[in-house]
């Protein structure tokens, strides 16, 4: 089965190819009554967009969203909305060369593999443009959790070697690579000019924080809420591994150092530390979520690379269309709409978690 849906109240689905007519996303759940506009979704898309950078690929995609269905005179009217982006500047024979070879680090070889036929442009449907729709129905999600209290900060913490140093929120907005460190962001930019020079790219990590969430959004067996944050995250490409709170680290600490302790302040429960990132025995404790997306290098390179054809003949590859050096800085949007979309999904599935709380709602 093609599995191109997500959630279980909220839903998305994402359709479309990279080289297709269009992309976009269908969004059903979402309750009527939010205002929305093509604005509130663009300036989503707006961070994704290739062409900000010389980091970024040249393509010159305005990657203008329409919004087709399920919003009337501003609102949304609780039908499933419909979003739509062109497919303007896509150059296929760009793509000439890979139509009967196999990219190293792409999905060409497993996409034959399964399905013995693929449209090759530019990767079709496993395309970083895939993730538009996410993007587009994350814009949404977050305009829901937003009216909520629930807010994101996401950037970029690693881009190769280079890790930021310092958190300055106000800085991230004003660097290309979306770090909350100018230093860093400069010895980023160095580095990807030393690998580009050797037709090279990197890889890097994003994280995540979200703050506001309240407690005891999460299921405590099979989905879990970090379970549920990391199939989400996953599923974007080139994402290699999720962590949560202290992640991989928790394995070199002690029970001592890795409990997070409780306090009272004023009538609520607090955590005195979070390490946990904000999920305890997969349900939320009401601290800041905070959450690590590892991505690979971006694999299309123009260095030769070994590789066979759909006929099985060795082949030496160079791939000459236009690529990213660095896909983390327009992933850090797409990791964010994905978090917006489980957490929004999960707030909506709590809510029939506890039986006081349905008969109040249908006393009213
Ligand atoms: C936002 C975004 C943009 C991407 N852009 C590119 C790109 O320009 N060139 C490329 O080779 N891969 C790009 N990718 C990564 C590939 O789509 C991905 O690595 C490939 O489909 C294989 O999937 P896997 O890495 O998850 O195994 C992008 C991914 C994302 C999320």
């Amino acid at each position: 089965m093609n599995k191109s849906s997500f959630g279980t109240h909220f839903t998305v689905t994402t359709w479309g190819e990279s080289h297709g007519k269009a992309l976009g996303a269908v969004v059903d759940g979402c309750p009527a009554g939010l205002s929305l506009c093509e604005e509130d979704i663009q300036k989503f898309l707006d961070r994704r967009k290739p062409g900000q950078s010389r980091y970024t690929t040249a393509r010159k995609e305005g990657d203008l969203v329409e919004i087709l269905s399920g919003v009337f005179e501003g609102k949304t009217t609780g039908t499933p909305i419909s979003l739509m982006v062109r497919n303007t500047d896509q150059r296929s024979r760009d793509y000439g060369n890979i139509a009967y070879s196999y990219r190293p680090g792409h999905a060409d070889y497993t996409f034959d593999a399964k399905y013995g036929f693929r449209d090759y442009r530019g990767g079709g449907r496993s395309s970083g443009r895939e993730t538009i729709g996410r993007v587009a129905s994350g814009a949404i999600a977050s305009k829901i959790l937003d009216s909520m209290g629930i807010s994101f900060c996401t950037y970029t913490k690693s881009i190769g070697p280079v890790s930021i140093s310092k958190f300055e929120p106000e800085e991230i907005n004003n660097n290309a690579f979306y770090m909350p460190d100018a230093a860093a962001a400069a010895k980023a930019g160095t580095y990807l000019e030393e690998c580009m020079k050797n037709q090279d790219s990197a890889g890097g990590v994003i994280e995540c924080r979200i703050s506001g969430v309240p407690a005891g959004l999460g299921n405590p067996v099979f989905e879990k809420l970090d379970a549920m944050l990391a199939q989400a995250v996953m599923s974007i490409g080139a994402v290699k591994a999720v962590e949560i709170g202290d992640g991989t680290e928790v394995a070199r600490s002690n029970g001592s150092s890795d409990n997070d302790g409780f306090h009272m302040d004023n009538g609520q429960i607090v955590k005195t530390s979070n390490h946990a990132g904000g999920i305890m025995g997969g349900i939320s404790d009401g601290s800041e979520i905070i959450l690590r997306a590892y991505i690979k290098p971006t694999p299309s390179i123009s260095q030769p690379q070994d590789t066979v054809t759909s006929q099985g003949e060795d082949i030496s590859l160079e791939i000459h269309g236009r690529h990213d050096p660095v896909i983390v800085p327009r992933a850090v949007v797409v990791v964010e709409s994905m978090c917006a979309l489980t957490i929004t999904d999960a707030l909506f599935v709590n809510m029939t978690s506890r039986l006081n709380r349905i008969q109040e709602f249908y006393s009213r």
